[in-house]
């Protein structure tokens, strides 16, 4: 604070503007292609007022930009890819085309899994959604093929050795038995590539449909396969909350 002011340092207000992420903006900073008030900076810590100073990059103006939070039902059959593919496939990108930030998805769902994904702007965000350091719990419904006994339940709690590493759930439920198949809630707080697949597999049950159905406080709710919404504030709050963000905008602006 200074006379009452609330200053930035330039880099968070660089990436709070999703000019770039924190570790870029730095890269722009240092590069000498930011200027504040007409004069180049190469400071990362150089404090700015967001009402006074006039930022640019590049030569052009930076201004505040707003973050924004989405969430999607990837329907099975979609590639969680922004872009075009080259084979074909169909592609996220069509589904929230009507979106006119770049927004980029908080992690990743396999071609044939479906649910809920999380697309935002907001960079240091979407890092701690994904990053297994902050415990994010993701849960999913897993159809699998046979009936999966209790013990095998027991037994997926305790977790087990994949070729990457130990995988433990933060939790394992059987929902229900059906004729040959089975209903499983489960819950990691990692993303590792076909984590749930590859875990369940190990037990010799073969996945037949996997959906997400929440990223930690977030639902898909009633959102139908290809909808998206926008998350409400009170979602956001919760968010940045759980992921320790609130504190850590403090400490920035009190150093
Ligand atoms: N685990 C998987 O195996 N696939 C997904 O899409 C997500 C988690």
């Amino acid at each position: 604070m200074e006379g009452g002011k609330v200053l930035v340092r330039l880099n968070r207000y660089l990436s709070l503007c999703g000019v770039a992420s924190r570790r870029k903006a730095d890269e722009l900073i240092l590069q000498g292609r930011v200027k504040v008030n007409g004069l180049v900076v190469k400071e990362f810590g150089w404090r700015i007022d967001p009402d006074k100073d006039v930022v640019e990059v590049d030569g052009k103006e930076v201004k505040g930009q707003r973050f924004r939070y989405v969430i999607l039902y990837k329907p099975c059959c979609y590639l969680t890819t922004l872009g075009k593919d080259k084979e074909g496939k169909k592609t996220i990108q069509e589904l929230i085309k009507d979106i006119p930030e770049r927004l980029y998805p908080a992690g990743r769902l396999d071609y044939n899994a479906e649910g809920l994904l999380l697309f935002t702007n907001d960079g240091e965000l979407a890092h701690r959604i994904m990053h297994p350091r902050y415990k994010l719990p993701k849960t999913y419904l897993v159809w699998v093929e046979g009936k999966v006994s209790e013990k095998t339940i027991k037994d997926m709690a305790k977790g087990l050795n994949l070729e990457d590493g130990f995988a433990k759930p933060d939790s394992v439920k059987l929902v229900k038995h059906e004729k040959d198949k089975s209903l499983l809630e489960v819950v990691f707080h990692e993303g590792r590539k076909h984590i749930v697949k590859r875990f369940i597999s190990h037990f010799g049950h073969r996945v037949l449909r996997l959906k997400r159905i929440a990223i930690g406080p977030i639902k898909l709710g009633p959102l139908k396969p290809g909808q998206w919404r926008d998350l409400k504030e009170e979602e956001v709050k919760t968010l940045r909350k759980l992921l320790k963000m609130e504190e850590k905008v403090r400490k920035m602006e009190e150093k």
